[in-house]
């Protein structure tokens, strides 16, 4: 569920960033964006850090976002339009992380921290017990039934859950699921900036052993495959692009790739609940199956029998909720998928 959103504020500094990131964008980014500058304006300003996480968070959580499944065959608007907003485009990340550069030299502020502090530990400590339970053999802690891990004793087991924190921004989740025992950790972000910011946070914090790199999730060069992925507002960010509803599909379609067999994938989002992160995997699930079987049909052979390659496996249930329109929400939701 969208989140409240709160007023923007005036000021100057962002107005100019604003200003900068419109001029790194075609004019037909710019149109298509432009209903959004109130929306970003305020990100990355020189407020105090709890103020522009407010307003960043409020940026990503006021656009209403349609779930995918919104787009298939079936959808009742057929010509409703994909709400979008700046933080769909890379000149706006590439932007806004030259900024939180210059404030890291000069000031030693590591940037965002998206959804909050709270949520990032919330997220780095169930993510860690739910890979321990995973190693374990535990899953029926999460599901209704089991699938064949070899039962491994404690925590020290953590290091051989390779991770991979896509859209990593300052990479500062990757440094708390270290603090919580991971010690195989790699964070990618499209944009180089990020990268740059995560190094050097991460470098000053004494977290030499995580690597980052430059790759687009949408088109991974990565071939190496990871036990746990981590998503935590990238494909938010990645949905508000004008060709959000494709750019998701191609999401999936890279993403399916970067986790191991019975691997973990873990999404955080604001703007979708964990009902319609479910959906949109179903959707995806029904699409890869439906593929695959139209192939095997058109070789002559039998009807495939792959699974399909997501299964929702247990969400976060410790957010806090409010009521609104009489429906329970909350701003955050935090969903795993195992991959089968
Ligand atoms: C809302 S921020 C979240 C940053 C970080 N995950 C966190 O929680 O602090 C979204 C991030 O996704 C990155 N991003 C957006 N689209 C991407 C893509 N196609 N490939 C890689 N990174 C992307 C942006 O550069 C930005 O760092």
């Amino acid at each position: 569920m969208a989140g409240i959103r709160l007023p923007p504020e005036d000021n100057d500094a962002s107005q100019a960033r604003a200003t900068a990131a419109a001029d790194l964008i075609s004019d037909d980014d710019r149109s298509v964006a432009a209903d959004s500058w109130s929306i970003k304006s305020d990100y990355g300003s020189t407020l105090d850090d709890d103020q522009r996480h407010a307003d960043a968070s409020d940026a990503l959580a006021a656009v209403p976002y349609r779930a995918a499944s919104d787009y298939s065959s079936d959808k009742e608007e057929p010509d409703a339009e994909p709400v979008t907003s700046m933080l769909g485009f890379q000149s706006y990340w590439d932007t806004a992380y030259a900024d939180e550069l210059v404030n890291f030299r000069e000031h030693g502020h590591a940037g965002e921290v998206w959804f909050g502090a709270d949520v990032m530990e919330m997220v780095a400590s169930w993510t860690k017990r739910l890979c321990i339970d995973i190693s374990r053999g535990q899953l029926q802690n999460h599901l209704d039934d089991t699938i064949s891990q070899p039962v491994v004793q404690g925590e020290e087991d953590l290091s051989s859950w390779s991770v991979l924190d896509v859209g990593t921004g300052n990479g500062l989740l990757l440094q708390e699921l270290s603090k919580k025992g991971f010690s195989d950790l790699t964070g990618t972000d499209y944009s180089e900036g990020a990268i740059d910011l995560a190094r050097s946070i991460a470098d000053r914090d004494g977290f030499t052993n995580i690597k980052f790199l430059v790759d687009d999730a949408l088109e991974t060069k990565l071939d190496k495959k990871f036990k746990l992925v981590m998503d935590k507002g990238t494909l938010d960010a990645i949905g508000l692009h004008p060709d959000g509803p494709i750019k998701r599909i191609m999401y999936w379609d890279s993403i399916s790739r970067l986790v191991s067999p019975k691997g973990l994938l873990v999404i955080t989002s604001c703007n979708s609940t964990k009902d319609e992160l479910v959906q949109e995997v179903d959707n995806f699930n029904q699409r890869r199956v439906g593929a695959s079987q139209v192939n095997e049909t058109c070789g002559g052979q039998e009807a495939s029998k792959d699974p399909p390659p997501f299964r929702y496996l247990d969400h976060i249930r410790s957010y806090p909720t409010f009521m609104f329109g009489g429906t329970v929400g909350s701003r955050v939701a935090t969903v795993a998928f195992l991959r089968n």
